[in-house]
């Protein structure tokens, strides 16, 4: 469902603006999901794995957004220090190690393939977005994905069952999310789905959506992120936040 296309905040009552035959909403109320782990802030310190395509282009927008961002590279990456200043002005570069410490909200940004050399052991109790899509075109057919019947996501969370995982930012192409940011109450506002099994946690990373211009849709649990992923209905295809909640509601039904 929107979080809202309006100025209200993720978890606030909100009306999505299409006439009285739309119902308020609480998202709480109607996706629920585990929480009780420890408050998020505010305006939490973000720590980005991975600094491609996609790490810079979301280190640009939140730094843009006021938040304190650092980032983490491939062991592969010389000049690290000298590129972020470049492409992600504003950004930190940091360790791995120091990376998962010191960031609130952790996003992985790397190629799905190397997702396991995050070091998710030091994820415990942290908001960890899972911005991977498992693309053989890219990625290559990798057996053991392809046997499995969870989502990404799931085989991600389980690498640390601590880890308070949500699969988001992983369906606009990251030129669309530089290109597409608009005020709240924009009609053309894009939206950005948050599917994760701990509710507070989609509440964090909705209210970043947010401040990157785009609408939070809340998809529940974890396993709904399927939706999500690569050659399925949401992905790379730009939407607004009421076509996005129908359409990851209709994929829910289907899988019902
Ligand atoms: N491109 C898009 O528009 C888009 C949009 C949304 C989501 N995604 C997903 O986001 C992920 C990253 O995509 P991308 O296009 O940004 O790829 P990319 O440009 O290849 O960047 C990924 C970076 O992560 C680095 N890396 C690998 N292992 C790492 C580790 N353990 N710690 C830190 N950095 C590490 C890679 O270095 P090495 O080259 O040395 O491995 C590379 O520099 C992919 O799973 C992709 O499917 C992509």
């Amino acid at each position: 469902m929107p979080w809202g296309s309006g100025n209200a905040r993720p978890g606030e009552r909100v009306h999505d603006g299409d006439g009285p035959g739309w119902p308020s909403r609480c998202w709480r109320a109607r996706q629920p999901g585990r929480s009780g782990g420890a408050h998020v802030a505010e305006r939490p310190t973000i720590g980005i794995f991975g600094a491609g395509k996609v790490g810079t282009a979301l280190a640009r927008l939140l730094v843009d957004a006021g938040y304190e961002v650092a980032l983490a590279g491939s062991p592969r990456q010389t000049a690290l220090e000298l590129l972020v200043s470049v492409v992600a002005p504003g950004a930190r570069v940091t360790d791995a190690d120091r990376l998962a410490a010191d960031s609130d909200v952790i996003v992985v940004a790397v190629p799905f393939g190397k997702a396991p050399t995050v070091p998710w052991e030091s994820f415990d109790g942290k908001v960890v977005v899972d911005a991977t899509n498992y693309w053989p075109p890219v990625d290559g057919h990798i057996p053991e994905i392809d046997a499995d019947e969870r989502t990404t996501s799931e085989i991600h969370a389980a690498l640390n069952p601590a880890a308070r995982v949500v699969k988001s930012l992983n369906h606009l192409g990251y030129h669309d999310m530089e290109d597409d940011p608009m005020p709240p109450g924009s009609p053309l506002r894009r939206a950005i789905a948050v599917v994760g099994d701990d509710a507070d946690a989609r509440e964090a990373v909705a209210r970043i959506i947010d401040d990157l211009g785009f609408d939070p849709v809340d998809g529940g649990a974890l396993g709904n992120g399927r939706a999500l992923e690569p050659g399925h209905p949401a992905f790379g295809r730009e939407l607004s936040a009421r076509e996005l909640a129908r359409l990851l509601e209709a994929e829910r039904a289907v899988a019902a």
